[in-house]
């Protein structure tokens, strides 16, 4: 199997990224959004794909925002088609090595509490619950009349210092 690229995307790929996010999120950012993300001094985001390493090649990004003390995980998203290979996992561990970089003390996120291939991913690569934000996402996608969902509170340690 050929290895899959991974790349920190700039403004040039926003097409690219915006059909990612709409072939893989139930509620993808807007293209203002992305563009944000994009061009982000104080952040960074990182692509994976395979085969080209163009537009056409891209399979997953994920956004990484730098704050004081802790970096965050703002986004990550693969297309459905390339699930399960391992890319996400990959992007992760890119986003771990540059908030390492950076100094960060923690990779911070927050995931719906129902996300389970996300909490799956994330616990997977060794990522530890810190809390409960109750009621803080609006009703799932097709269940617009549903309760407000609840987000998790993940972190990892990036220092050594901090659990
Ligand atoms: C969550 C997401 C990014 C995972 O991407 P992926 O490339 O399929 O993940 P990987 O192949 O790297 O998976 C790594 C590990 O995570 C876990 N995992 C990932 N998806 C899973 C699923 N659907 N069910 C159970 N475990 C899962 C598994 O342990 C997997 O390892 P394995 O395949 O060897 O069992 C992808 O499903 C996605 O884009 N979802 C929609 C967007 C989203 O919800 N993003 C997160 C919130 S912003």
């Amino acid at each position: 199997m050929v290895e899959p690229w991974l790349a920190r995307l700039d403004a040039e790929w926003l097409d690219a990224v915006e059909r990612v996010e709409r072939a893989g999120q139930a509620h993808p950012w807007s293209r203002v959004q992305l563009m944000g993300a994009l061009t982000d001094v104080q952040g960074s985001v990182w692509g994976i794909g395979e085969g080209q390493r163009a537009e056409s090649g891209l399979r997953g990004f994920a956004v990484l925002s730098r704050q004081p003390f802790d970096a965050e995980l703002q986004a990550i998203t693969v297309t459905p088609q390339a699930r399960r290979r391992g890319l996400a996992a990959r992007l992760m561990t890119a986003l771990l090595d540059e908030a390492k970089e950076w100094g960060s003390e923690r990779l911070l996120l927050e995931v719906r509490a129902s996300n389970l291939a996300a909490l799956a991913l994330y616990r997977r690569v060794g990522f530890g619950d810190d809390g409960v934000r109750r009621g803080y996402y609006p009703p799932p996608a097709g269940r617009g009349t549903g309760a407000r969902e609840d987000a998790l509170l993940l972190s990892y340690p990036l220092t050594g210092h901090s659990r």
